[in-house]
């Protein structure tokens, strides 16, 4: 027999034997989440559930009354109460799909954002014929940038940076998990601080980055998906967003070959003031701006002079 509502909410007394059913399980984390505010709170349910049960959309459509033993509807129940307290979605699932392919996620790293696979596009489209680049992604996170790259040009040998151990563990097992390994180089440091101890100065034909770029005074009002979940060095682009850009923009001259390109992600508004600051220090011609498909201009592509 089902369990009432007011039963399955309730935290079941030691010993309780009530196992809710399938159906049961949805709508109270269906509940759950919607009084914790997410938008799209049945939908993801139904993927919490998936994930945490093992069974499929369709076993949860048409097997709702098949009861759910007590340590996996525990399970679930504790996978809503981590949305509930908006954790995102992907670091409790453990992945997301980026340029597809899928990737780990954990705390340690930002989710890749469908927008970044602008970044991978444009240098795909770039680099298809050319026989042997060298590409530095700088500020790697998940290595998402870095080993989608791999993945598209199968003759690129790719160094990706970052300063964060944790970042690093993660991408390494998604290079692993494509088996882009020998390909995909992960250093750790600041910037290009380790392409410069294996002596690539002059030698790249591109350096991508999607840098942090959240301004310093709208940190505080980010959604708590994004502000209490990812990691700070992930956001924080100092006082006006573009404090990594600016030193981005002054050592990739060092790193790239004459004509090399340069392509770096921004925030809403940021775009026009990044290639105002190209143009002043030099140095570097400007080829386009991307828009992402909400219109915004996304990603500044600039070549260094010949
Ligand atoms: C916005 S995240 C981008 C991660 C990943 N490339 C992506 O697109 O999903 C920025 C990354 O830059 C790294 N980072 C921030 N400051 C850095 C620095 N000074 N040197 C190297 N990496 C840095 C952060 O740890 C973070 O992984």
């Amino acid at each position: 027999m089902e369990c009432t509502a007011r039963q399955i909410t309730a935290e079941p007394a030691p010993g309780e034997d009530c196992a809710p059913t399938l159906a049961a399980l949805l709508r109270e984390g269906v509940s759950r989440l919607t009084e914790a505010g997410i938008q799209n709170a049945r939908q993801e349910a139904v993927w919490i559930l998936e994930f945490a049960l093992g069974a499929t959309r369709l076993a949860l459509q048409l097997d709702g009354r098949r009861t759910v033993r007590q340590k996996e509807s525990q399970r679930a129940r504790e996978l809503f109460a981590r949305r509930a307290a908006r954790e995102p979605l992907q670091y409790i699932l453990g992945t997301q799909e980026f340029c597809g392919l899928e990737f780990q996620v954990g705390p340690g790293a930002l989710i890749p954002r469908p927008e970044t696979e602008l970044l991978v596009e444009e240098l795909t489209r770039a680099f298809c014929s050319a026989s042997a680049p060298i590409i530095a992604d700088i500020g790697t996170g998940s290595g998402c940038i870095a080993v989608a790259l791999a993945h598209a040009l199968p003759h690129a040998s790719i160094y990706a940076t970052d300063r964060s151990q944790a970042a690093l563990r993660i991408a390494r097992q998604n290079a692993a998990r494509h088996e882009l390994g020998d390909r995909v180089i992960f250093l750790a440091g600041d910037l290009f601080e380790p392409l410069r101890r294996i002596d690539l100065e002059g030698r790249l034909e591109a350096v991508v980055s999607n840098p942090p770029y959240i301004p310093e005074g709208e940190l505080a009002g980010l959604q708590p998906e994004v502000g209490a979940f990812e990691p700070r060095l992930a956001l924080a682009g100092g006082e006006d967003g573009l404090t990594i850009h600016r030193r981005l923009l002054k050592d990739a001259l060092e790193f790239l070959k004459p004509g090399g390109r340069l392509v770096l992600e921004v925030g809403q508004g940021q775009a026009g003031r990044l290639c105002r600051i190209a143009v002043t220090r030099g140095g570097y011609g400007l080829a386009r701006v991307i828009q992402d498909s909400a219109g915004i201009e996304r990603v500044v592509c600039l070549t260094r002079k010949k």
